[in-house]
């Protein structure tokens, strides 16, 4: 498989239900970050941070609380932007686009780079109108595609079954799990070339985590995928690369990154060894 068929694997829309999303194969960067520092009032979270995030693969941020993880998400969607004190400088190329230049607007960038939150954070309104509320609010309103593509989405996070007798009941009737995957398909339904998950199975409970994991998994090579994670077993089963962020001097920095196998198995840092180990962190 060549890096071109994986990017011809990006279109959901053109695929039927969930396959497993192929191996990442010679992949392109499809997130460039450059020197990208972050303060809060001031006070550094991140501090010059250099990372290329692959097109197509699954990418594992790891490191201990306030490294700087869900900070680093946060930039690369620009949800900073709304956060009042933060600052934010160097460089975050999207698919070569920098996502701070004055033609870049937050609001397309944010559909081009979903976002996926620790706690399910369903909006308190029916199943159906999780799906569609965005959809409408970014100029998809025609109710057949509307309903065609809440269909899919459902089907493509595997919910489909488990609700569409339902799908005017509210969504804060679900599952946990059940929500998490719902939030998943909203992000879907968006048609992003890029998820950033925050710990997205650390509220779940052990089956509902496997559930999501597993769609995770297979949403591989189809989507550019960056996680945020503290379960190093789940970053190790499912993430193609890992970057290990640690706390330096007050602020988050990158240690190491690579391929998983590398970072776990023969990491070149010490500090990524004893993070591994459970030694620090
Ligand atoms: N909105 C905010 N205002 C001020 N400081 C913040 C804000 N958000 C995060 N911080 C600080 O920035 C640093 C990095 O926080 P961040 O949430 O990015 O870490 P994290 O690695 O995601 O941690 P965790 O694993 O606990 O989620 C921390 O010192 C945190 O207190
Ligand atoms: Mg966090």
């Amino acid at each position: 498989m060549n890096s071109s068929q994986c990017t011809d694997k990006l279109d959901t829309f053109t695929l039927g239900p969930l396959e497993a999303g192929p191996a990442c194969c010679d992949p392109q960067p499809a997130i460039q970050v450059r020197n990208l520092s972050l303060l809060y009032d001031g006070k550094a979270a991140l501090d010059k941070v250099t990372l290329d995030i692959y097109q197509g693969c699954i990418t594992a941020l790891i490191g201990p609380s306030g490294c700087g993880k869900t900070s680093f998400l946060s930039a690369i969607n620009r949800l900073t932007d709304l956060i009042p004190g933060c600052n934010v400088t160097g460089k975050i190329l999207v698919h070569d686009q920098d996502i701070h230049h004055p033609d870049t607007h937050a609001q397309t960038l944010r559909r081009q780079v979903g976002m996926v939150f620790q706690k399910p954070t369903p909006f308190p309104l029916s199943i159906r109108r999780n799906l569609s509320l965005p959809l409408n609010e970014h100029g998809i309103t025609q109710k057949t595609e509307v309903a065609s593509i809440t269909e899919h989405v459902l089907r493509d996070v595997g919910l489909w079954d488990e609700v569409h007798d339902r799908l005017d009941a509210s969504a804060l009737s679900l599952s946990g799990g059940q929500q998490q995957r719902l939030c998943i398909a909203r992000a879907l339904a968006l048609k992003p070339q890029i998820l950033l998950m925050d710990e997205p199975c650390s509220a779940l409970d052990p089956l509902a985590s496997g559930i999501v994991e597993d769609l995770i998994c297979r949403l591989r090579g189809r989507y550019t995928i960056v996680i945020v994670t503290h379960n190093l077993a789940q970053a190790r089963r499912i993430a193609n690369y890992a970057a290990f962020f640690w706390v330096s001097g007050r602020a988050g920095q990158l240690i190491e990154f690579g391929r998983c196998q590398h970072i776990f198995e023969s990491p070149s840092h010490e500090l990524t060894a004893a993070y591994i180990n459970g030694v620090r962190g």
